[in-house]
């Protein structure tokens, strides 16, 4: 009888245990991510390039290629920049939860994306894992609150706005608000969002083929008095397969693309 008990107890806390896991079990079960998210650990951060602000007569109306849809908040292909910023108030009207693994198991805003740049990400992550190459979602949508108490967090942490704004957006001005921006890691970071993301096979894996599906690696090593964001091998955007492929063929920035003479 009491043999019978223990065998009844043991079967229920497997299913139960087994039913509240939202990582797919074949998976590793990361640790608990930090909160706010690390964006490239303790790094001591360089201030902007003095020809940053001399490279950005950069604003909207001023572009050479007036063709696409960088103007409009309702495109895929917005632009969101330090120079760009959304409305305080704007949410994407069509976020939905990313059916990807994720670092943390809650069902909170971090997860969602645009519609479309979702079921982009979808596919990209399915694809990847088809070469053995295992991508997890960090951070997704973001929104304007809670970029602004990251901004604050990561401002207190280094000392000034300045030093903040080379990882960390102001309210407003952060493609994660837009829906469209996740940052993603990988088993070999220990999860983290950290620059040696940067030399991981993952990260390989993915600066060749996320155009493919419509993703930029949107702030690269070498651009960041382009960009005006320290290196981040780990955020990538989403802006549609036609313009990621132009983008990753000429090796261009968007803001490169958009508005440098060429
Ligand atoms: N870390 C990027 C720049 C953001 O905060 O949107
Ligand atoms: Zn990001």
């Amino acid at each position: 009888m009491f043999k019978k008990l223990l065998l009844l107890l043991v079967l229920i806390i497997f299913f139960l245990s087994g039913c509240a896991q939202t990582t797919p079990s074949t998976e590793v079960t990361p640790p608990p991510q930090d909160n706010p998210p690390q964006e490239n650990g303790d790094k001591d951060y360089p201030l902007p390039p003095k020809d940053y602000v001399d490279n950005f007569l950069l604003k909207i109306g001023e572009a050479t290629r007036e063709t696409i849809s960088y103007k409009d908040i309702a495109s895929v292909a917005v632009l969101v920049n330090k120079q760009n910023e959304l409305p305080a108030d704007y949410v994407p009207p069509d976020l939905v939860y990313v059916n990807i693994p994720f670092t943390f198991n809650e069902k909170v805003e971090k997860r969602m994306m645009r519609k479309e740049a979702a079921e982009k990400l979808e596919e990209l992550v399915a694809a990847a894992k088809e070469e053995n190459i295992i991508l997890y979602g960090v951070s997704g949508y973001r929104s304007y609150q809670t970029q602004k108490a990251l901004f604050a967090y990561f401002t207190q942490r280094d000392g000034s706005e300045e030093k903040a704004n080379m990882i960390s957006a102001r309210p407003g001005e952060s493609e994660h608000q837009a829906g469209l921006a996740m940052d993603v890691s990988s088993q070999s970071v220990n999860f983290g969002l950290v620059e040696n993301f940067g030399d991981t096979k993952e990260y390989a894996w993915l600066k060749d083929h996320a155009h493919k599906y419509g993703f930029i690696i949107r702030y690269p090593k070498g651009k960041e008095h382009i960009t005006g964001y320290s290196y981040e091998p780990w955020h990538i955007r989403y802006v549609g397969v036609d313009l990621a492929t132009k983008l990753y063929e000429e090796d261009l920035t968007y803001e490169e693309y958009l508005f440098f003479k060429i």
